[in-house]
């Protein structure tokens, strides 16, 4: 059984006034650390039944005080998002025996901010997110390949747009528990909650 004893106890007057600053923190340390993918997240959904589903997405930045991920709205997870705004997303980063939970609605990002990212991703990834069908059969490996090197050709002749079935969504946190291994399961857990003007910070039980 491993022994969590990496860290030196955590306590709420260690942490930022702002659960997303504190997690900016977090991720440094992990980048630092060297994880090879620090930003990787797990992100909950659950249809408008309460059927969940989860899988990872990246992390990437902050708007209005919330986790920002990219995706496809038509995939399962875009079409759960949909019909059921709640989620929630698990970092977990070992080598900091670490983990930050987040629960909130989530929302789309402004459509601006969705095509400035697009355009700054590789031509590659531009033409992969255009063209995939995320979440949807396939025939065939070299079905997809081949539609793949058709989108790639035309892309290259009459250039890209960010799709609209394409973008970044928000989630507005109402709930950020920080999680820190300690020896003998003795763990720390900090748990931010929205209290409609400012974040409370209470201790859980391990
Ligand atoms: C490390 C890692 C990072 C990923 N990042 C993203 C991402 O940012 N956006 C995304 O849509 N899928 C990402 N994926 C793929 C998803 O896990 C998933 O396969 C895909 O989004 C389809 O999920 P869905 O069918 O539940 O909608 C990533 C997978 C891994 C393993």
């Amino acid at each position: 059984m491993a022994q969590y004893t990496r860290n030196p106890p955590l306590d709420a007057s260690d942490l930022d006034r702002d659960p997303m600053q504190q997690l900016e923190q977090w991720i440094a340390a992990a980048r630092e650390a060297g994880m090879i993918e620090p930003t990787a997240m797990t992100l909950a959904t659950a249809s408008a039944q309460g059927v969940p589903s989860a899988r990872i997405v990246l992390y990437k930045g902050q708007h209005d005080g919330g986790p920002v991920f990219y995706s496809n709205y038509q995939s399962h997870k875009g079409r759960e998002l949909q019909e059921n705004p709640h989620a929630a997303l698990v970092f977990w980063w070992d080598r900091l025996e670490r983990q930050v939970r987040i629960e909130g609605r989530v929302e789309r990002l402004p459509r601006a901010m969705s095509d400035d990212y697009f355009k700054s991703r590789p031509f590659e990834s531009q033409v992969s997110a255009a063209v995939s069908r995320q979440s949807q059969p396939v025939a065939s490996r070299d079905a997809l390949d081949e539609r793949m090197r058709a989108a790639e050709e035309r892309a290259r002749a009459e250039g890209i747009e960010c799709p609209a079935h394409w973008g970044g969504y928000c989630l507005r946190p109402t709930v950020v528990e920080f999680w820190q291994g300690r020896h003998g399961r003795a763990h720390d857990r900090l748990c931010y909650r929205w209290m409609g003007e400012d974040w409370r910070i209470e201790r859980l039980e391990p």
